[in-house]
């Protein structure tokens, strides 16, 4: 069994749905990012049963992964999409996305994003920040338009995550501290150009518990009494993304497990009219891609093994970055000994950084080809083409099919949009 349910091996080889990948690796090279249809079927349904006969929007966090053919599969069963910028706006109007169903988070919101936003007509801003308000307001006002706002607060909780994808606690640059929230509400309610249409916070991502949820839903439940007080009726709740992967051998929180316990603390406060939106990005995505790579080298040292693999942190940056774990699995795997060596899985880049695994027991040989477990989410979007590597290929397998939804980046297209000097 390998951490992701739709990549498992038949025959000795490990599958991708149906398709072997080696097959793959023959027909579409290497690096190749290689998704599953079912698997992103799948985690949309579990956020889906959770929410069953309540107002719940699924607004996927398409950072984790903003392939066009990925949102137009969401957007088809019926998600909306968390955007940080312009660009992730035009991404889900190329794909066929309904902008009523988008909201925009970033505290770094440019006039053109705002605009832009307006015109396509999204749910709602996510305000990260007073003077952004008066922005949002301000650029509102001038195209005659009326922006729906809910104001990102900062609930000051521990998500008990790696601290770069901490994101609830005081000192991250995200959001207004909750205590503010009144006061910032009050002057929104003076704005003409606004209307208030809920509150959002977002703690951190990779969560795997409960608790820091309710705790933030606590502070939220009082703050959205206040509000009631203060003649600010809210429409919609948002409780951000989060839900962590399986990574190795995690133990999970699912939708159901964090909704059924939101529905309750609601009910108990006389809030459960309120719409539940959330923004899940990796949980929508982790385990629904691998990466494939084939190793190019071995090099035996007197400390350390090399596998030489023919991707590297260009392609994959998060276990340099976050000194991340991602399983490795040999495609076709030979038997493992107690002879058997451990290697670094390392890629062509020049810098030390560029490893994608550390010490990991495998029967390797040259040519043999790897799988990069749970990289449907912060790896292809994360992606640079530093030392000139064009991006690899991504396939997405449905059953027995295999469509490529983006051809490998040819050399000429890294420069061609550069130009000499006369
Ligand atoms: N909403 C907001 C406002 C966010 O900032 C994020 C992620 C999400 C939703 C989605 O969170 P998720 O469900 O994916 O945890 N690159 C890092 C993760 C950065 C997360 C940034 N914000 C990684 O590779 O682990």
């Amino acid at each position: 069994m390998t951490v992701a349910p739709h990549f498992q091996f038949q025959n000795d080889t490990l599958h991708a749905e149906q398709l072997a990948l080696n097959r793959l690796a023959d027909e579409f090279g290497t690096p190749l990012y290689v998704y599953s249809r079912q698997a992103l079927r799948d985690a949309w349904e579990s956020y889906r049963v959770a929410g069953e006969g309540r107002k719940l929007l699924v607004c996927y966090g398409m950072k984790a992964n903003s392939n066009l053919a990925v949102l137009q599969e969401f957007a088809r069963l019926g998600t909306g999409f968390d955007i940080v910028s312009g660009g992730e706006l035009a991404r889900v109007i190329a794909a066929g996305g309904d902008p009523g169903k988008v909201v925009f988070s970033g505290v770094g919101k440019q006039v053109w994003e705002i605009e832009a936003a307006l015109q396509a007509g999204v749910k709602c801003f996510n305000i990260e920040s007073e003077a952004e308000l008066e922005r949002v307001a301000q650029v509102a006002a001038r195209l005659n338009r009326i922006a729906p706002i809910s104001l990102r607060v900062n609930p000051d909780v521990d998500a008990r995550t790696h601290p770069y994808i901490s994101t609830g606690l005081k000192d991250n640059k995200f959001g207004v501290p909750i205590e503010d929230a009144p006061r910032i509400y009050a002057r929104a309610q003076q704005l003409p150009s606004l209307n208030i249409v809920g509150v959002d916070c977002h703690i951190g991502s990779q969560i795997t518990e409960v608790s820091p949820y309710l705790d933030a839903l606590d502070k939220l439940i009082k703050l959205i009494l206040t509000l009631k007080d203060q003649g600010v009726d809210l429409h919609h709740l948002d409780l951000g993304g989060g839900l962590g992967i399986r990574y190795t051998d995690e133990t999970l929180i699912t939708p159901t497990d964090l909704l059924s316990k939101v529905f309750v603390a609601l009910d108990a406060h006389g809030l459960g009219h309120l719409e539940i939106v959330l923004e899940p990005g990796r949980s929508m995505v982790g385990n629904a891609g691998v990466l494939l790579t084939r190793v190019e080298y071995l090099k035996h040292g007197e400390t350390k093994n090399f596998a030489i693999i023919d991707a590297a942190m260009n392609d994959l940056i998060r276990p340099t970055l976050y000194d991340a774990w991602h399983s490795v699995e040999a495609v076709q795997p030979r038997a493992v000994t107690a002879d058997t060596p451990k290697y670094d899985l390392v890629g062509p880049i020049c810098e030390s950084g560029d490893w994608l695994a550390r010490d990991r027991q495998l029967a390797l040989e040259q040519g043999d080809l790897l799988a990069i477990m749970s990289a449907g989410a912060y790896a292809f979007t994360m992606a640079s083409q530093y030392n000139t590597r064009p991006r690899a290929a991504e396939v997405l397998v449905d059953g027995d099919q295999v469509h490529v939804i983006r051809p490998r980046e040819t050399l000429d297209s890294l420069f061609a949009s550069e130009r000499l000097l006369p």
